[in-house]
């Protein structure tokens, strides 16, 4: 697997004034924002917001399966025209294609990319045989999607996404229908792979602890229409290597947590009118 390009002057997502309309109703509302790369490390942002709020607009207009009403939606400084091999996207629902195997599944990818990516026929084998070892699934590669659990199938939509080395890994909801431990066990998974892989990852999820866990940095989205009205990093604490029931115990999840969840508190309740640049956070309780 190959870190981004050392470009880390232009964003690799930007949003320039984009606002989303469905007819009459705006999804998204002038939203701008940059998500930029470290030369070695691509950023794992988690997104959180009320139903309806335009998160997953959000997620397919960067996918490219929709286009702004206005402004521009750009990626590594261009803007998006419709989807692209450098961004994976993986749905809430299982998205595997039900009559390939595993193996099949991610190799599926790598056929179509053959030539862009540069691999002969064992190469691409190895390389999906490897990816489907890294997701745990190396004892289940000959099963259909129909013979395995939920959390099998989404480690499968994990592997055929990793497969094309995406730069960017846009997430809807991946774990939210999966019972706690196979939640707790993909986070874990994804933290791991999301550091030693490098990708940039956009996450939705529903639950503050997963975003804590799982993100850098977690946005916090107003009702429709869609805006960041938090953008919080600071509090945050690293969790490579640390699985997600160790790290719920330590005082600066549970300060981040708190953080959060008042910020997402002020958010519902509609008690926030400042624009993404300025509005603050609370403050994390003293742990004293
Ligand atoms: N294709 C569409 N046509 C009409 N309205 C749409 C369409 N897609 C989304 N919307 C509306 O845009 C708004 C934002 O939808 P979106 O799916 O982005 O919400 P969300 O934040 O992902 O919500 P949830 O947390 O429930 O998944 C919603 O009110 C939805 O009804
Ligand atoms: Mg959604």
């Amino acid at each position: 697997m190959t870190a981004p390009a050392g470009d880390n002057k232009t964003p690799i997502v930007e949003f320039r004034g984009v606002t989303i309309r469905f007819g009459s109703f705006t999804a998204v509302s002038d939203l701008s924002f940059k998500v930029s790369v470290t030369p070695d490390q691509g950023e794992f942002v988690t997104i959180i917001g009320p139903s309806g709020c335009g998160k997953s607009t959000l997620l397919n207009a960067i996918a490219g399966f929709l286009k702004p009403t206005q402004g521009e939606a750009l990626v590594m400084g261009e803007p998006v025209q419709g989807p692209g091999r450098d961004r994976g996207m993986i749905f809430q629902q299982y998205s595997s294609f039900p009559h390939l195997t595993v193996l099949q599944n991610v190799m599926f990818g790598l056929r179509l990319n053959r030539r862009k990516i540069g691999l002969d026929r064992s190469s691409m084998r190895s390389r999906a045989e490897e990816l489907i070892a890294q997701v745990g699934l190396a004892d289940h590669m000959h099963k259909y999607p129909g013979q395995l659990s939920g959390g099998q199938q989404q480690r499968t939509a994990i592997a055929r996404s990793l497969a094309l080395e995406p730069r960017i890994l846009l997430m809807d909801e991946p774990f939210s229908a999966l019972d706690e431990p196979t939640r707790l066990e993909m986070q874990e998974l994804l933290v791991e792979l999301w550091h030693r892989v490098h990708p940039t990852i956009l996450c939705v999820t529903h639950s503050v602890a997963e975003a804590v866990y799982l993100g850098q940095r977690v946005w916090i989205f107003t009702q429709a229409p869609g805006q960041i009205a938090y953008d919080i990093m600071d509090c945050i604490p690293p969790s490579v290597g640390i699985p997600p029931l160790v790290a719920q115990e330590r005082t600066e999840f549970k300060n981040a947590v708190y953080v959060v969840t008042e910020a997402f508190r002020r958010v519902s309740e509609g008690s926030t009118k400042d624009t993404a640049a300025e509005s603050k956070p609370p403050e994390p309780r003293d742990s004293t």
